[in-house]
Formats: structure tokens, sequence, C-alpha cells
């Protein structure tokens, strides 16, 4: 329900949507959005589910004035798509000790991956990456694991520290050859905000996974993409952006309670003055400023049945 409200208006005509899209979509998977000017209320998406936030047509101005100027103001970035990022990054995605998302993945995923008892299962990777994982769940002794990615690159790198490793280079979301309930255990980490139609994705995995199967899903919050944040890594001196969805945990969270999993556990971890080193290590301490405080990363762990 759009009104002529200018603000609205302006948001809702294509090139500024498309500017915006990313604070809006954030904002409106949570709240029912009513902008208003002079305590008069101009335009809203009245779902009585959500709770209503009111904005008024300043405030929000500001904020995304603030939001612009501070993606504006930002080192130059450069953005590649997943594939041909993930090709690139391939050569050093083992080699970043420094690296805080990965550091934080690794404390979150020993969290969720300690509540499944995997020895003898059958287990799905999806976005294995380069197999960072694979040390600890091999450790326990699956009776098969599996990965999947879309980069042959990061593939490349899985196999040569695995040669006899399962791996699929996939080229959508669809798993088409893969029979349904083939695995006990899914896990993916740090890659569904990689994937632009999560429902669909979602919705496969779902498919893949036994009666009484479980799911992982790690990834970077939405909440700090939406407010710009980025992964991003150095390549030939110049600095890469891998493109992000901002898919709210909720949607992902919903497409599985709708296929009959239950919620087992959910886990964020907020950015604080412990992690400051990694940023001054990086040179990123203006970084660490924009975002201290906001959640940097979440963890979910659902069972079917
Ligand atoms: C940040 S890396 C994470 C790799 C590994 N899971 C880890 O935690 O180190 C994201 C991975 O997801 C893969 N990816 C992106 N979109 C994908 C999709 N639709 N299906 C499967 N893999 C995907 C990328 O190629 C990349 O290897």
């Amino acid at each position: 329900m759009i009104s002529d409200g200018p603000f609205i208006h302006r948001l809702y005509n294509p090139n500024c949507y498309k500017k915006y899209k990313s604070f809006i979509v954030y904002y409106a998977a949570y709240f029912t959005v009513v902008a208003c000017d002079n305590n008069k209320i101009i335009a809203g998406n009245l779902n009585p589910c959500k709770a209503v936030i009111v904005i008024k047509t300043d405030t929000m101005l500001a904020t995304i004035k603030n939001y612009l100027q501070r993606r504006i103001s930002a080192p130059a970035v450069t953005e590649k798509s997943v594939v041909e990022a993930y090709d690139l990054w391939s050569a050093d995605y083992d080699k970043q000790p420094d690296n805080l998302m990965l550091y934080l993945d690794a404390r979150l995923f020993s969290l969720l991956i300690s509540q499944i008892n995997i020895t003898g299962k059958h287990i799905a990777d999806i976005g294995c990456g380069t197999g960072r994982h694979w040390p600890t769940l091999l450790s326990k002794q699956p009776a098969d694991l599996t990965g999947f990615d879309v980069s042959g690159g990061m593939l490349s790198k899985l196999n040569e520290k695995y040669p006899e490793a399962h791996t699929n280079l996939i080229t959508d979301n669809l798993f088409s050859d893969i029979p349904d309930e083939s695995y006990d255990v899914i896990i993916s980490t740090l890659t569904v905000a990689h994937i632009e139609d999560i429902e669909e994705a979602i919705q496969a995995w779902s498919r893949l996974l036994k009666s009484d199967g479980e799911i992982i899903i790690t990834d970077f919050h939405p909440h700090t993409l939406a407010f710009g944040g980025k992964r991003t890594f150095k390549h030939n001196n110049a600095v890469l952006a891998v493109h992000n969805y901002v898919h709210p945990i909720y949607t992902i969270k919903e497409v599985l309670l709708k296929n009959n999993f239950s919620l087992l556990s959910q886990e964020e971890i907020k950015i604080d003055e412990s992690m400051k080193p990694f940023y001054t290590k990086q040179n990123a301490l203006h970084v660490y400023e924009k975002y201290k405080g906001f959640p940097v990363i979440y963890g979910i762990h659902l069972k079917k049945g």
C-alpha cells in the first residue's frame, strides 16, 4: 500500500529503490515501516503480524543519508560475482590467520557441531569452499562427506588437500541429480548470503535431508550486511568484495519451519572490544568503529521431524 507520500514515492521509484534496496528489505522484513510527515502517516505496509515502527520522514532520510555517506567514504572496493570472486580468493583463502569472520565462524561452528553426533552419518557441506571445516568433520568419522560449491577454484583447493573427496561443482540451487533424503546432516557455513534465491535453495536442502535430518547454518549477520558490511579480500593489491544478498534470519528459519523443522539453537556474536586487534592488524579501525556493537555473525541449528 503506497500512498503519494513524496519520500516513499522516491523510494519506490525503481532507480532509487535499487540504491536503498538492502536497507528497505531488511527493515521491511522485521517491521511494518510507516513513514510519517507532521504526524500524518503517508505510507506503510500494514501487515498485522509484524511490529510497527513509525519513522519520521526526516529521521528516515537522515538515516539513509548517513548510511550512504558511510558507504561513499569507505575505501574503493570492486565488487565481483560470487564465482569470479571465490575463484580468485581460492589461492589465499586458507592463508588468513587474521580473518575475523573465519575466527568467529570457527567458534560458532564448533559450538553447533558439538550438538550433533555425526559419526556414521551421511554429511553434505554446501558452499564447502576449501573444506575449512573438514578436519573437524572427518575426525568424527562420518559415513561419508560430500562437498558442493559453485566455485571450481575453491573445490580444486579442497581436492588438493583431500584427493579422495566427493565434491560437486553446482550451477544452480536445485540439486536435481541428488535423490530425496540423501543426507543425515547438512552444514553450510558463511554461504547463504551469497545465494540470491534463498527460498529455492533452502527448499532444495530440506528435500535432501532425511526425515530426522539436522542442519547447521552460519553466516555473516544480515544486520551488518544491510548496513554496508562486505566480505572483502585482497587480490593483486586491489580490495575486492563478493556480492551478498541480505536475507533476514527469520526468512531462512521460516522456510525450514514450513518444511517441518524445529529450531534447536540460534547464536549470534556482536563486535566487541576483544575483536579490536583483528581490525588493527588489517588497518581497519574505521570499520571497527563503524560496526562496534553490531551482530556480525549468526548460527542456527534445526532438526527435521
Ligand atoms: C565464505 S566461503 C565459505 C567456505 C566454507 N564453507 C568456509 O566456511 O570456509 C563461501 C562459499 O560459498 C560458495 N557458494 C556461493 N554461492 C553458492 C551456492 N549457491 N551454492 C553453493 N556454494 C555457494 C562460494 O563459492 C564459496 O566457496
